[in-house]
């Protein structure tokens, strides 16, 4: 068994690493207050290849492997989970799904734009009644013969605002539960498609989230993707790969909270010496490499199953479970190690902590990973 990254994928690592610092870094504060993410950074992500990672160079992406993928992931979300999820949903959710299940019209339309930053993608699934119970879709697309006629809400949309193509779930026939939903590219300006108002979050607030709604959308036949009534598998597969993206994302939180409370815990002194001396924050930054290590072997393992074609649902979403569950408990302990200063904006450890929370939530809670997890241990 290898550990070892490639050189090409140390290249990579050190790529993000580098942009996260010298680009993401400087204005994160900001962002975060404004609720802003300026599409320039959309654009220079794009022009490193961060906007199409996995996407064959064919349709103009940079062809590279899953393991890159979460290398890239983990280094932007140390310094900006914003940044990091536009990544994610373009990569996962749009690019993969389109290149994997998408006609070679979807793909030749869609690819080369979406890969070089000039497009950003969104994943249309969860509304108001239909998060985790994604098969009770409410958004309806009824087919009329050249195109589908759709007509529905849809809510808590990552780059909801900023978006030029949207992967739109909807049920064409009700009666056929799961079997009866399909997946669409709505595109931006389309008549009837509208986005609300943006959400004011808790975290990840660089990002934009919406609510978007469908009147009597008219979207051409060749917008569906896949067969009739494929929509649901196509959310499901599309959604196992996201999710080793999240993993990566939390991982990414964790490890940039850890080394933060490190650092601070070096060269903060109290009762005499540095606190890292201390066995009180001795042992939080033990539990925190552990776990933080743990967490790095279950992602890299989720996404080296899917480069080597293995089936991933199930290692996805472990990966996802432990990476968010130790995100959220080390993020609150960063602060703690930080004291007053954790609490303070400028220390960056509160903003990673109110960031680590939405891993827990999107792309499926972590109750909808125990349920993908019981039932595939169950079932073998
Ligand atoms: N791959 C292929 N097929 C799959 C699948 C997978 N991973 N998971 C389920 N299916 C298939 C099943 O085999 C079944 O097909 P058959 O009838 O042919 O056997 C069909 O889909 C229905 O499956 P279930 O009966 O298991 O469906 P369910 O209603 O019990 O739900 C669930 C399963 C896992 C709970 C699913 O609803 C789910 O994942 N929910 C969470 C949705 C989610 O992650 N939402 C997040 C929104 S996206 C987002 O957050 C993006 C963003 O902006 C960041």
């Amino acid at each position: 068994m290898n550990f070892s990254l490639t050189e090409e994928q140390k290249m990579v690592r050190d790529a993000a690493r580098g942009f996260a610092q010298t680009e993401l870094k400087p204005g994160v504060i900001k962002r975060d207050e404004l609720q802003e993410f300026p599409d320039n950074l959309v654009k220079k992500m794009g022009a490193l290849g961060f906007m199409g990672i996995m996407v064959d160079p064919k349709y103009g992406g940079s062809g590279m492997d899953t393991i890159s993928y979460i290398l890239i992931m983990e280094e932007l979300s140390k310094i900006d989970a914003s940044a990091s999820v536009i990544v994610s949903v373009n990569n996962s959710l749009v690019c993969y799904g389109l290149q994997t299940y998408g006609s070679e019209e979807q793909k030749e339309k869609f690819l080369p734009k979406l890969a070089s930053g000039e497009f950003v993608g969104a994943f249309c699934l969860s509304e108001p009644e239909a998060g985790s119970d994604a098969t009770s879709q409410q958004t309806s697309a009824i087919d009329c013969g050249d195109y589908y006629l759709i007509n529905g809400t849809k809510n808590w949309i990552t780059s909801g605002g900023r978006s030029d193509v949207y992967i739109v779930v909807a049920q064409t026939d009700r009666s056929k539960g799961s079997k009866g939903i399909n997946a669409f590219i709505v595109e931006k300006g389309m008549d009837g498609f509208e986005i609300g108002p943006k959400e004011d979050k808790l975290g990840i607030r660089g990002s934009d989230t919406h609510t978007l709604q469908f009147s009597d959308v008219k979207v051409p036949k060749e917008n569906r993707i896949g067969g009739n009534g494929f929509g649901f598998k196509f959310a499901m597969k599309t959604l196992s790969g996201g999710r080793i993206g999240i993993a990566a994302q939390a991982l990414g939180i964790a490890s940039g909270a850890y080394e933060l409370a490190l650092d601070y815990s070096k060269q903060r002194k109290a009762f005499g010496t540095q606190i890292c001396n201390h066995q009180a924050i001795a042992f939080k930054l033990a539990d925190m490499a552990t776990d933080i290590e743990a967490a790095r072997h279950m992602v890299t393992k989720a996404a080296w199953e899917k480069d080597q074609g293995i089936n991933y649902d199930t290692s996805s979403a472990m990966a996802k479970l432990f990476a968010s569950r130790i995100a959220m408990e080390h993020t609150v302990e960063a602060v703690q190690i930080h004291g007053g200063n954790g609490f303070v904006k400028d220390y960056h450890v509160e903003r990673l902590m109110r960031d680590a929370k939405i891993t827990q939530i999107y792309e499926g809670t972590s109750e909808i990973q125990k349920m993908v997890i019981s039932r595939s241990i169950i079932k073998n």
